[in-house]
């Protein structure tokens, strides 16, 4: 069995593998996820004008620069991917605020300033930490008291189905109830461990990292004349059924 830092390991070298492949965003609109409502109808991040936010898993830096646009005052990225934090760093190099990057896992981000940050933000990110209760914990104490945290990941119902197109039905690709690793050869085409994990974990694991919870968003939001395929993981027919995102909004209490 392999150990956290073992895990940590094995996926900054996936993540510089794949990375390419999620060069995506748009600073037009902050997109939670696939199939899910955006934060320009949520608005669970408040003001964001003249504040400072931190953003846990940044990727291409996207989302830094829709929050740049939107007049932040100061923001941090962190990002395991040494080819994430270099794409990020180009996309954002035209803006003009204090924008500090660190290339580490979430489970242990050195130099975080504490009591620091008004609010703080994870899109598709926090999941792949092999440690929750470590990596809230680092949020935690970063954020402001009344500081805010959003994050969505892959709601974790819809992780654990798949759609069979010939009976035209949901099934079980896994047991729901069963956390813990689970170790793939060939994700996008690179070796990864994820970390299956029910909603209630986040929720207890948010809880006992001192968070007060203020909503949960498990909304699908599907065109009707949105027929993509069936077959492709993220796909209309699914996110009818079951929520693609899990949006927690909190707070530091
Ligand atoms: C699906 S991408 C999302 C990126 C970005 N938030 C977005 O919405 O485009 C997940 C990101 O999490 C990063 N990541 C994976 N494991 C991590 C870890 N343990 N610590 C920090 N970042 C991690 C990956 O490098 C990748 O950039």
């Amino acid at each position: 069995m392999l150990d956290q830092q073992e895990m940590i390991k094995l996926n900054k070298a996936g993540w510089n593998q794949v990375a390419g492949q999620f060069f995506e965003g748009t600073f037009e609109v902050l997109d939670y996820g696939p199939y899910a409502p955006a934060e320009e109808e949520l608005a669970l991040l408040g003001e964001i004008a003249d504040s400072t936010i931190l953003e846990v898993g940044c990727g291409s830096g996207h989302t830094l620069e829709y929050l740049a646009k939107r007049g932040a005052r100061e923001l941090w990225g962190v990002d395991l991917s040494t080819t994430q934090i270099e794409t990020a760093r180009k996309v954002v190099s035209p803006l003009q605020i204090p924008i500090t990057f660190i290339e580490s896992p979430m489970e242990d981000i050195p130099n975080l300033p504490e009591n620091y940050f008004d609010k703080a933000l994870s899109v598709y990110a926090l999941g792949w930490t092999v440690n929750l209760p470590r990596t809230l914990s680092h949020i935690y104490k970063a954020l402001k008291p009344g500081g805010v945290f959003v994050f969505s990941w892959e709601h974790p119902v819809h992780s654990v189905v798949d759609y069979d197109n010939e009976k035209e039905e949901l099934k079980f690709r896994r047991s729901y109830v069963q956390e813990g690793f689970e170790k793939h050869d060939n994700w996008r085409g690179a070796l990864i461990i994820m970390h299956n994990r029910k909603i209630s974990t986040f929720i207890n694991d948010l809880i006992q990292a001192g968070f007060i919870i203020d909503k949960v968003i498990e909304d699908s939001e599907v065109n009707d004349h949105d027929s993509d395929p069936s077959s492709k993981w993220y796909s209309a027919t699914k996110a009818r059924i079951i929520p693609s995102t899990l949006i927690i909004k909190c707070h530091k209490g």
